[in-house]
């Protein structure tokens, strides 16, 4: 499963990124919002910090030409740039021209089955459904990821699932053990996903058994080689 940081915060990004485990971002308009700066310059930084993984950025216009300008625009700032639509009539047109160009397309706000068949048959790169933003108004995300995944499978389609609005780490395992290509998380939901207390408590009880016999044990790095390690 490849993960994609859910932010526009590029200190974020930097800190996933530095884990070695971080295949791309993705933002929308309310996160590039927080971020106080040009949007042009905010993806072309967080371009710079995922360097081999995706940046995904999406339009503001509803209509499908207002689209087809942004996403041109988009995708001239940096070629690892996904261009992402709404989910709308004027969305999957703008769809099927820019997968023509060969631009690549995340389609975006899926909430039902059909909207995501829809999305593959017209050739979008990725898929985006919300599981989150489901489950807060009583449905089950979890479920439309699954019926998404089958239906993908029984045709073969090529389009990639990009579990989206993700709120927690069973949501990211879920996703995974479903099969799921993508899962993209706010900053915090991917912290949570290296903790646990038994870890945190294993490596204390550790710590303080070596501290007690430190004296028998000695150094794992002799005094010396630590002191021209750190240049001291
Ligand atoms: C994905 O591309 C969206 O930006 C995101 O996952 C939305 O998540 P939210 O429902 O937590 O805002």
């Amino acid at each position: 499963m490849k993960f994609f940081l859910d932010t526009a915060n590029p200190e974020e990004i930097r800190q996933a990124a530095a884990l070695g485990v971080l295949d791309g971002v993705t933002t929308n308009p309310t996160l590039a919002a927080k971020e106080k700066k040009s949007f042009r310059e905010l993806i072309i930084e967080i371009c710079g910090i995922v360097k081999n993984g995706v940046v995904n950025a999406e339009v503001v216009s509803t209509d499908t030409a207002g689209m087809l300008r942004e996403a041109h625009e988009l995708a001239s700032w940096h070629p690892n740039v996904v261009v992402k639509v709404p989910m709308t009539m004027d969305g999957v047109r703008a769809l099927t021209a820019l997968t023509k160009e060969g631009i690549r397309v995340n389609v975006t706000l899926v909430f039902s089955p059909s909207q995501a068949l829809i999305v593959a048959k017209a050739g979008a790169y990725f898929v985006s459904p919300f599981l989150g933003r489901l489950d807060d108004i009583s449905q089950n995300g979890l479920l439309l990821l699954r019926e998404i995944l089958d239906i993908y499978r029984a045709y073969n389609f090529k389009t990639e699932v990009l579990a989206a609005s993700l709120r927690h780490p069973i949501h990211v395992v879920e996703a995974a053990k479903m099969g799921a290509h993508i899962g993209t998380m706010p900053f915090k939901v991917f912290e949570q996903l290296f903790k646990h207390p038994l870890t945190d408590r294993g490596l204390d009880s550790f710590l303080k058994d070596w501290e007690k016999a430190r004296e028998v044990l000695g150094d794992i790095v002799p005094p010396a080689a630590a002191a021209r390690n750190t240049g001291r």
